[in-house]
C-alpha cells in the first residue's frame, strides 16, 4: 500500500517511522513516503501521488488548510477546524478529508494518560494551525471550559468567533485566573524558557501541563510548568503517534497498538 505525508518541510518528519512499525504490527507491506511539496504546488503533488497508486497521505505545515480545499468530503473535525491531516481515496475514487490531530490529542490525554477533561477548566496558550485542530475534540470531550489564551490576542478572539463553541472563549493575560486543571501550549514553533511570560497563578500543585509538541529531553514548556510545580508536565508524542494511528486505521481497516511504539520512539528521539 502507497502511503505518504506531505509538507514542507518535510525531512524532519517521524512518519514514516511511525506507520512502518505499525504496518510490521498487522504484516501488511506498507510503502511511506515523505514528499516534499514545492511552493504553491500542494494540488499537483497530491494528484500526481494519488495517480501513481497511492491510498492517501497525511499532511503537515503549511499544507492543512490547502487538503481542506483538496478533498471532496469532510469528517466532522475536519469541517469545523477547516484543516485536513489525512486525505483517504474512497473506494468511489472520491477524497475524504479527515483531521485525527484533535481525536490523537483526546487519545494521550484520556487513554494513555488517563487525565480527564468532562468537567474541567482548561487553558490552551497560541491560536495558530496546531490550536484550531484540536479545539473541536476538546470541547467535544465536555470540559467545563476552554480558555484561549495567546500573545496576540485578536487571534484568539478570532478562533472563538470563528468556531462559536458555547464552551470557549478567549481570555487576555490580566484575566487569566488563578490554577487551570489541564494547561495546554499549542505554539507548534516551541517557546523559548525566556518567552513564556505566563503568570505562574496559572499552575498549581493538581495541575496537569501538555506541550504538543516534543523535544529530546523536555520542551521549554514542561520546564517552566515544572518549575511552577504542576503535577506533570508531558510533551505531544504520544499525540504524534495517536493521530497516526487513527490515519492508519482510516486507510488500512486495522486498528494498531500505540503503546510500544511512543516507547520506542522516545528511545529514538532521545539517541
Ligand atoms: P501553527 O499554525 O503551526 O500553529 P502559527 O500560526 O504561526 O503556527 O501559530 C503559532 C502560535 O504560537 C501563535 O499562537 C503564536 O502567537 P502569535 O499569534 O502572537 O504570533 C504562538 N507563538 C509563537 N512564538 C511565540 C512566542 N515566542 N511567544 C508567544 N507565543 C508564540
Amino acid at each position: 500500500m502507497l502511503l505518504g505525508v506531505m509538507g514542507n518541510p518535510i525531512e524532519h518528519s517521524r512518519s514514516p517511522e511511525i506507520h512502518r512499525a505499525f504496518a510490521r504490527q498487522v504484516n501488511l507491506d506498507v510503502d511511506y513516503q515523505k514528499i516534499l511539496v514545492p511552493p504553491n504546488k500542494f494540488n499537483t503533488t497530491a494528484l500526481s501521488f494519488l495517480d501513481s497508486g497511492s491510498k492517501g497521505f497525511n499532511v503537515t505545515l503549511p499544507h492543512k488548510g490547502d487538503a481542506f480545499l483538496f478533498v471532496h468530503e469532510h469528517s466532522e473535525e475536519a469541517l469545523q477546524s477547516k484543516a485536513v491531516n489525512t486525505v483517504v481515496k474512497l473506494n468511489s475514487g472520491k477524497l475524504k478529508g479527515y483531521n485525527t490531530d484533535g481525536p490523537g490529542l483526546l487519545a494521550d490525554l484520556e487513554k494513555n494518560k488517563s487525565w480527564k477533561i468532562e468537567g474541567k477548566k482548561i487553558l490552551v496558550i497560541g491560536a495558530g494551525g496546531a490550536v484550531r485542530g484540536v479545539l473541536v475534540s476538546l470541547v467535544n470531550a465536555r470540559p467545563e471550559s476552554v480558555s484561549l489564551f495567546n500573545r496576540t490576542h485578536k487571534k484568539a478572539e478570532q478562533i472563538v468567533q470563528d468556531f462559536g463553541l458555547e464552551k470557549l472563549s478567549a481570555v487576555r493575560a490580566e484575566n487569566l485566573e488563578d490554577t487551570y486543571d489541564i494547561v495546554i501550549s499549542g505554539s507548534s514553533a516551541g517557546l523559548l524558557e525566556s518567552e513564556i511570560s505566563l503568570p505562574s497563578k496559572i499552575i498549581g500543585p493538581n495541575t496537569l501541563c501538555y506541550d504538543m509538541i516534543y523535544a529530546k529531553n523536555m520542551t521549554a514548556f514542561q520546564r517552566w510548568c515544572l518549575a511552577q510545580k504542576c503535577q506533570a508536565a508531558d510533551d505531544g508524542l504520544g499525540m504524534l503517534i495517536e493521530q497516526a494511528a487513527l490515519a492508519f486505521t482510516l486507510w488500512t481497516g486495522y486498528e494498531v497498538s500505540t503503546e510500544a511504539v511512543i516507547v520506542n520512539m522516545r528511545d529514538v528521539i532521545n539517541l
